[in-house]
């Protein structure tokens, strides 16, 4: 299955799906690497990977016409699968429609708790005792479509957004792959909001 993954920033989702990729643990291949952001650490570690990358800058461009753009590139990189990695934007719904069910986000939080930013910091100041990560399908609301994996990661007592959001990285660097598995090979299906078939992942 062809990946096309959307960064903004560092990109270690990014390196942990490479990873598996290159070990053999996930049956596909990252097709493209975008971003919104030229400057994404994360895209200059594709560029030294010798992976396909565009930089493709969103400030101040309009929401649709930038995702058609977009769009037109992973289409041209043959993408089957999107992987949103830190991709600091929401999508329109001409993006959602362009790859139904086929496009992933990952965030660290159990959602519907906590979506949008700062979600570390959100279960901290809320006083939560577990939170985690949850890769989910992208709809075109915050964090909103549906669930199809999530780990859970405790809050200890002297956590601060950093430690808590280091414990919960390496979780999701677990997670993000596997969840890509599940839907390269198939092994789920949808019934609603509900993802079916793919717990114990
Ligand atoms: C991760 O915490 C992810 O859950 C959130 O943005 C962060 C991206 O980190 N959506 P990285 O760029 O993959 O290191």
């Amino acid at each position: 299955m062809k990946l096309g993954v959307l960064i903004s920033g560092r990109g270690s989702n990014l390196q942990a799906i490479a990873a598996a990729i290159a070990c053999g643990a996930l049956p596909a291949e990252i097709a493209l690497v975008l971003s919104n952001r030229p400057q994404a650490p994360g895209l200059e570690w594709a560029r030294q990977q010798g992976l396909a990358i565009c930089a493709l800058p969103s400030a101040g461009r309009e929401r649709e016409d930038y995702d058609r753009e977009a769009v037109a590139r992973l289409r041209g990189a043959g993408v089957e699968l999107v992987c949103l990695a830190g991709y600091m934007r929401l999508l329109s719904g001409y993006f959602v429609a362009a790859f139904p069910h086929r496009i992933l986000n990952i965030h660290p939080s159990l959602l519907p708790a906590f979506p949008g930013l700062d979600a570390q910091q959100q279960a901290l100041d809320y006083g939560v005792k577990f939170s985690g990560c949850t890769v989910h399908f992208v709809d075109d609301t915050l964090d909103g479509g549906p669930i199809l994996l999530q780990a859970v990661v405790p809050v200890l007592d002297g956590d601060d957004a950093a430690a808590l959001g280091a414990r919960i990285l390496e979780q999701e660097h677990r997670l993000y792959p596997a969840a890509i598995r599940l839907v390269a090979r198939g092994a789920f299906r949808l019934q609603g909001r509900r993802v079916l078939g793919t717990n114990g992942g």
